[in-house]
């Protein structure tokens, strides 16, 4: 029969405690989820500010759906960019102090055009092992020598860069999505300053949660055009929308308009989604969300280590609890679910074998009861494991 690698896989993942199955969600408010008729306080969601259900969010999304329309209608290089795309971006712009922004549909795509563009004709690729699969995958497709240091180690990135000749791009994350730590920002960029390399840094988790005004790390870190060539950000996690965008030089970015396919050949992000995307923005900046995000990520680290839960060093809204083991992270995961608590099981290959764990987030949109709620149930369900 043909293709019947498939049944095989499929077994060997649920032998070995890997295979994935999807849960779908029935509906969703102020922080409970509804799965199979049953109501969950949700721990799991990128949502880490709330901004999903902010109202002004959803009516500027109305308003821009009145507008413009549903769908884009067709690639941004044909009649796809509008307006709504061209004030998201000036916005951006201007906050992130770049020459110039581009938007793309996803994260994912993102990343990938990033890599598709820039090593289409070979150079080289250090990026901290811990990167997203979309960076991974974008650079193992292109025609780029790709080399991984060891997870936030500055001393390995500059011994892997010593003796790469031609153009080389230094690669991490503001902040891991799946430990929630943040990567030597400062080490990185006096790396590739005294090497020559660009740095790159995918702000995904950062974005909306880091800066005076949300704008992510490099209003964080003050970083300019120099010090960070290429910035990726996205806007389906604090930001509460969904898309994402590169900012860069005018050079670079023109250069991604003509050489990213994932650009140029993909329907354009909705205008509507551009106009909550940018009223969320703004949101943000004036809001009190990220103190309560912050106020809440205390509260969590104080009960937990109050209860001795082993925590990792994470401040951010990511808080890993480690199991080591994927039969233990799904029980664990099982034993919360049983109590109400919405938690996923985070396992190989998302991460390391042997790194398997729990993915806490905690947003702003948690009280306090609810954070104590978890805390409890996480205390019980290590019992009864
Ligand atoms: C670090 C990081 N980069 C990129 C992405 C992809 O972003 P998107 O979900 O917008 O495709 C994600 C999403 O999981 C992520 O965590």
């Amino acid at each position: 029969m043909a293709f019947d690698f498939i049944n095989a896989e499929l077994q060997k993942k649920q032998v070995a405690g890997y295979l994935r199955r999807r849960h779908c969600v029935e509906y969703e408010k102020d922080g409970i989820i509804c799965v199979a008729g049953e109501h969950y306080l949700n721990f799991a969601s990128n949502d880490y500010l709330g901004m999903r259900q902010h109202p002004g969010v959803l009516q500027s999304w109305v308003e821009g759906l009145a507008q413009f329309g549903g769908g884009s209608g067709a690639s941004p290089l044909v009649t796809g960019y509008t307006q709504a795309h061209a004030a998201l971006e000036a916005c951006l712009e201007e906050h992130l102090q770049r020459e110039a922004v581009l938007l793309f549909n996803s994260g994912f795509a993102a990343n990938q055009a990033i890599c598709q563009a820039l090593f289409h004709n070979g150079g080289n690729v250090l990026a901290d092992k811990y990167m997203h699969a979309s960076f991974i995958d974008g650079v193992l497709a292109s025609k780029a020598e790709f080399k991984r240091f060891r997870h936030n180690d500055l001393a390995h990135c500059e011994a892997l860069l010593s003796g790469l000749s031609g153009d080389t791009l230094i690669a991490s994350e503001s902040i891991f999505s799946m430990d929630g730590d943040s990567a030597p920002v400062g080490g990185l960029v006096s790396q590739s300053r005294d090497s020559g390399a660009w740095l790159m840094l995918d702000d995904a988790h950062g974005f909306g949660v880091l800066g005076e005004n949300g704008f992510g790390v490099a209003e964080h870190y003050q970083l300019t055009q120099q010090d960070l060539p290429v910035l990726m950000g996205t806007f389906g996690k604090a930001v509460g929308t969904a898309g994402a965008f590169v900012a860069g030089s005018q050079a670079f970015i023109d250069y991604l308009v003509n050489h990213a396919r994932h650009y140029i050949y993909s329907t354009a992000l909705p205008a509507s989604q551009a106009i909550a995307t940018l009223y969320s923005l703004t949101a943000i900046s004036t809001g009190d969300e990220r103190k309560t995000l912050h106020e809440n990520i205390a509260t969590f680290r104080s009960l937990a280590l109050a209860q001795d839960l082993q925590l990792t060093e994470s401040v951010s809204a990511i808080q890993p609890v480690m199991c080591g083991d994927p039969h233990k992270a799904l029980a664990l995961s099982e034993a919360l679910k049983q109590r109400g608590i919405w938690v996923p099981a985070i396992r190989y290959p998302t991460v390391p074998k042997g790194a398997d764990r729990l993915r806490i987030t905690i947003t702003a949109q948690h009280s306090a009861r609810d954070i104590s709620v978890l805390v409890d149930a996480l205390m019980l369900a290590m019992e009864a494991v």
